[in-house]
């Protein structure tokens, strides 16, 4: 019977025969370039770009996944330091409210935010819930 137990034990088996398959280069050659979630990636907003925030914002991107999207500081400055050092592409602002105003929710997300949909996936309530995605983002995919 399959159950979220052998679902995840089969799931961790074929990861791992896809990790050695990968191991032929010709094989990998032929292998189609995995898609990508938008939820895949982790995207933040730097509020206080001063010596903690940049230094907090260096260790955050070298998480794989992880991208800065949004700058807010009182300092001109430091907002266009922060575009050389993270992309002219980078959205920044002096007053953080123009961040928080693309949230729905309005409010930023707390951890305690995330433990709900973590609790869910793993009780028994969600036993007949496969490969979904649950957006834990104030409403942000939704828009
Ligand atoms: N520097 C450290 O070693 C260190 C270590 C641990 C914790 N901290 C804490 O981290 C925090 C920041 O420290 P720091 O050294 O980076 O200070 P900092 O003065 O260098 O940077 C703070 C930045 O926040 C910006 N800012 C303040 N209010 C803002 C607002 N409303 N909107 C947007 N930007 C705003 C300021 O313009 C400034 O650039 C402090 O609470 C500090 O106590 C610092």
């Amino acid at each position: 019977m399959l159950n979220r137990r052998t679902f995840v034990q089969s799931a961790v088996k074929t990861a791992t025969i896809a990790a050695t398959t990968r191991l032929n280069p010709l094989i990998a050659q032929s292998s189609p370039p995995s898609s990508k979630s938008p939820n895949d990636v982790i995207q933040f907003a730097l509020i206080g770009a001063g010596i903690q925030g940049q230094g907090d914002t260096r260790t955050a991107l070298q998480v794989p996944g992880v991208k800065l999207v949004a700058v807010a500081d009182c300092y001109d400055g430091r907002l266009a330091h922060c575009k050389e050092l993270w992309g002219s592409d980078l959205f920044t602002t002096r007053d953080y409210r123009e961040i928080l105003a693309r949230i729905p929710a309005g409010r930023w997300g707390q951890p305690s935010d995330i433990g709900g949909a973590a609790v869910f996936l793993a009780a028994s309530a969600s036993d007949y819930v496969n490969g979904a995605i649950i957006p834990v983002d104030g409403g942000w995919m939704a828009r």
